[in-house]
This record gives structure tokens, C-alpha cells and sequence, in this order.
């Protein structure tokens, strides 16, 4: 049995000030939550507040971006070894705003990827397409890709710490969720992507998430789906009740 996994995605919200309100919030209700695993992902100036109020409990912590480089002169970036250090465990790469705003590519997030499990922090892997893709019945090539290429080279026995999110570009902070059949369906074929590239046992253990305008109101349908293993959560992730209660219906 695959544990869920629930992760909020605060993108660039949250001050030091708002951010610890918003993490104490959450650990009154999650504090000791053993079911599910439930992690925050702050603006990076604000994990370590927030790493203080969670430590001693099992709420974990991630990040939303990590460099592929150990360190030096690359200005702007975060390594590994920084995040560690603030009790990260987990790390967002590939998120559509970054492949879109900042043109990341498959190459890069390959490479923070690969950086990431040998560094022993859990990568979570966002893939997904744009409306037009769908429409042009392109969903499933455009998946295949940034699957393929993003965990070019990640050994079978690693992927139990791999997390994949799935999340169709339209259905971001658009309040627009794809149907639990729709989300289901491509679930199912990266499911058997990673089959068809590792073997069972690994497509058994990775878990894969869907994110996209979850809300408490459609999280157990989605999160009744076989395929579907937890959520990335965003706008619902920056209060407490909305992220507590789609934690709450993956129990
Ligand atoms: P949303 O964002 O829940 O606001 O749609 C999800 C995400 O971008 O991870």
C-alpha cells in the first residue's frame, strides 16, 4: 500500500510572520498525523521559521526549488546542502510556472532530480500539459517526455522516494480540476510508464500526485482514484482549514 502524500505548494506567498501563523494552524490539527505524509513548502525565506515550528512533529518540510549544482558562483541559486541544513526533505522541481516563466527544461530538472536523491531529499516531480496540448489529444506524448527525460537515468530501487505530481497546466489555480476519471486516466499511463521503464516494483511504490485546483470539496473523489496518491496542493494549501481538510479526506 502506497501512503498518501499531501504537499502545499505556498508558491510566493507568505512572509516569516504569516508563514509561522499558517504552519501553527496546520500542527494543531496534523501534529502527530501518522497516515498520511503531510509536507509544507514555504517561500525559501521562510523555511527555517517554519522548520522550527514543525520540528517535533510529523509534519515535514520541502522546498520549491533546489540548483543542480553543488555551490559556487551560480547567484540566485539554493543548493542542497542549504536546504539540509533547514530540515527540507522534500523538493518541487519542474513546477509548469517554473518551465513557463523561467523556461526551466527537461535537461535541468533531470539534473536536480538526479542531484536531489543522491543527496537523499525526495524530489517531487511536476509534469502536466497546457490546454492546448490536451485539445490537440497531445496529453499523453507531452506526459511521456517529461517523465522520460526528467527521471532520465533514476535507478528502479531510488523511485520509492520519487514523487511524481501530475498537473494539467489548465487546471492550476484556474479552479477548473480535471475529472477524477481524467486525473485517473493519466494516473494510470505514467503508472505504466514507469512500468514499462523500471519494472513493477517501482511503478508499485512511486507515488504519484494531482494537483490542480484541489479543494476539500472534490479531494476524496480524486483521492479515491487507484492511481491517485495525494495532492500538490496550492491556493488551498494558504489556509489552514482548506489544506487540513483535504489532509483530513486522505486519511
Ligand atoms: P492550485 O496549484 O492548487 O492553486 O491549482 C497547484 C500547484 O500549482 O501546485
Amino acid at each position: 500500500m502506497r501512503k498518501k502524500i499531501i504537499a502545499g505548494n505556498w508558491k510566493m506567498n507568505k512572509t516569516i510572520e504569516e508563514a509561522v501563523e499558517l504552519a501553527a494552524a496546520i500542527k494543531r490539527d496534523l501534529a502527530d498525523c501518522k497516515a498520511v505524509d503531510v509536507v509544507l513548502c514555504p517561500p525559501f525565506t521562510a523555511i527555517k521559521s517554519v522548520s522550527d515550528v514543525v520540528s517535533e512533529t510529523l509534519i515535514n518540510v520541502g522546498a520549491q526549488n533546489m540548483s543542480s549544482e553543488e555551490e559556487g558562483a551560480y547567484t540566485g541559486e539554493i543548493s542542497h546542502n542549504m536546504l539540509k541544513e533547514l530540515f527540507v526533505r522534500y523538493v518541487i522541481l519542474g513546477h509548469s510556472e517554473r518551465r513557463e516563466y523561467y523556461k526551466e527544461n527537461d535537461y535541468w530538472i533531470n539534473r536536480k532530480v538526479l542531484k536531489a536523491l543522491e543527496k537523499k531529499l525526495r524530489p517531487i516531480l511536476c509534469v502536466g500539459e497546457k490546454l492546448e496540448q490536451r485539445e490537440a489529444g497531445e496529453t499523453e506524448k507531452v506526459v511521456e517526455v517529461q517523465i522520460r527525460e526528467g527521471l532520465k537515468g533514476v535507478p528502479a530501487e531510488a523511485y520509492a522516494d520519487v514523487v511524481i505530481a501530475y498537473e494539467p497546466v489548465w487546471a492550476i489555480g484556474t479552479g477548473k480540476t480535471a475529472t477524477a476519471e481524467q486525473a485517473q486516466e493519466v494516473h494510470a499511463f505514467i503508472r505504466g510508464l514507469v512500468r514499462e521503464m523500471v519494472g513493477d516494483q517501482a511503478a508499485q511504490t512511486v507515488r504519484i500526485q494531482y494537483g490542480g485546483s484541489m479543494k476539500p470539496g472534490n479531494a476524496p473523489e480524486l483521492l479515491a482514484q487507484p492511481d491517485i496518491d495525494g495532492g500538490l496542493i496550492g491556493g488551498a494549501a494558504l489556509e489552514a482549514s482548506s489544506f487540513v481538510g483535504i489532509v483530513k479526506a486522505a486519511l
